[in-house]
């Protein structure tokens, strides 16, 4: 229960990438540090372009070397990811690390059928023979939903349409049962009513094999339902993080303040209509100096055009000026939901 008890499974420390660009270098994502405990769900929450999947898939070595920079320190179970080779990092993603990436393509490859790369993943790390693989997985893929899966082994990616290659990621990922699953938006592209099944898959990984979780996903009801921390990313860095329990019920940076006032609310008094954060996000070129969320933000300060300072309660912490004292009433101004009962 207590997450102090539980040994650390990746520990991210000050994690920024940056992209060269005819411009120069524009930095997509600046110092974030985070860590999962063994068996643990992080959700990471944030707007399109927050820099959530940047953040993922440069700490899995899956950037292009050439023109992206890492910097920043990833350890998982004692092994410093970003100073491994390619080889030894592609290994660590078929085993120990299951990736749901939201563009199935980057994890599929063109040229074998999807039976045959979930069956190789099977037989990296159990001793089974490849027909014992094979028909895992057929029952893998018929499990994520696909109908006729005897059929749809024997298929190359580009024969299957984007939601059943979805799937087949998913049974992939699922197949190795990985120490940590990384699922970034896993069930976006899928029907509702496969939705909820695909979530419970990627769950009983965490009951039967105690699997830690990075969760992607912008549907905060699923956040509050399984995970059993949050990370939320604004402008390329972690604006706000913290326990479930004490985030939803003490949010404290108004961009957290801004995606709760967002979720309809499921019972109870309704908003006369969904409130929604006025502005777009900035793209890595217009992300402005100080406070990245400063232009949208309804509590701005002239202070905010300073980097903020990182505020902490006990598990908690924002980057964010605004201080202990002041920050009940901004947030009851902001969230006037919470007084519902
Ligand atoms: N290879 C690249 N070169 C230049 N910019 C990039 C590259 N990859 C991503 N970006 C930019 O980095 C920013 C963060 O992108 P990222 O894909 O991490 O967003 P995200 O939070 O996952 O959004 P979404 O919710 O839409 O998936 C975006 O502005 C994107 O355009
Ligand atoms: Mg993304």
């Amino acid at each position: 229960m207590e997450q102090k008890d539980k040994p650390i499974l990746l520990d991210v420390d000050g994690l920024s990438v940056s992209f060269a660009t005819d411009r120069g270098p524009v930095r997509a994502v600046s110092d974030v540090s985070f860590r999962v405990h063994e068996g643990e769900i992080l959700s990471i929450v944030g707007e399109s372009g927050s820099g959530k999947s940047v953040t993922l898939l440069s700490l899995l070595g899956l950037h292009d070397r050439k023109t992206t920079q890492v910097q920043g320190a990833v350890s998982f179970r004692g092994q410093h990811l970003l100073d491994l080779p390619a080889s030894r990092m592609r290994a660590i993603r078929g085993k120990e690390i299951g990736l749901i990436s939201q563009d199935p393509m980057t994890a599929l490859t063109p040229v074998y059928t999807i039976g045959w790369q979930i069956a190789e993943q099977i037989r990296a790390h159990e001793a089974i023979s490849a027909r014992a693989a094979r028909k895992r997985a057929i029952e893998l893929l018929g499990e994520v939903g696909l109908s006729n899966p005897g059929e749809a082994v024997d298929r190359y990616p580009h024969q299957l349409s984007g939601g059943m290659r979805q799937r087949a990621v998913i049974a992939m990922a699922l197949s190795c049962n990985p120490a940590l699953l990384v699922a970034d938006e896993p069930t976006t592209a899928l029907d509702v009513t496969v939705q909820a099944q695909v979530l419970d898959l990627i769950l009983r990984l965490r009951k039967d094999f105690g699997s830690a979780i990075i969760l992607i996903t912008h549907d905060m009801g699923v956040v509050a339902e399984v995970a059993d921390e949050v990370a939320v990313m604004y402008a390329g860095r972690i604006v706000e993080r913290g326990r479930t329990e004490q985030l939803f019920s003490a949010p404290m940076h108004p961009y957290t303040w801004g995606l709760m006032a967002s979720i309809p609310p499921l019972s109870g008094a309704r908003l006369p209509r969904l409130r929604s954060i006025p502005g777009m996000p900035p793209t890595p070129e217009t992300i402005p100096p100080g406070c990245g969320f400063a232009p949208r933000c309804a509590f701005v300060q002239p202070a905010c055009a300073e980097p903020p300072p990182l505020h902490r309660a006990g598990d908690q912490a924002a980057l964010c000026i605004i201080d202990d004292t002041e920050r009940p009433a901004l947030r009851r101004a902001a969230l006037p939901l919470e007084e519902t009962p």
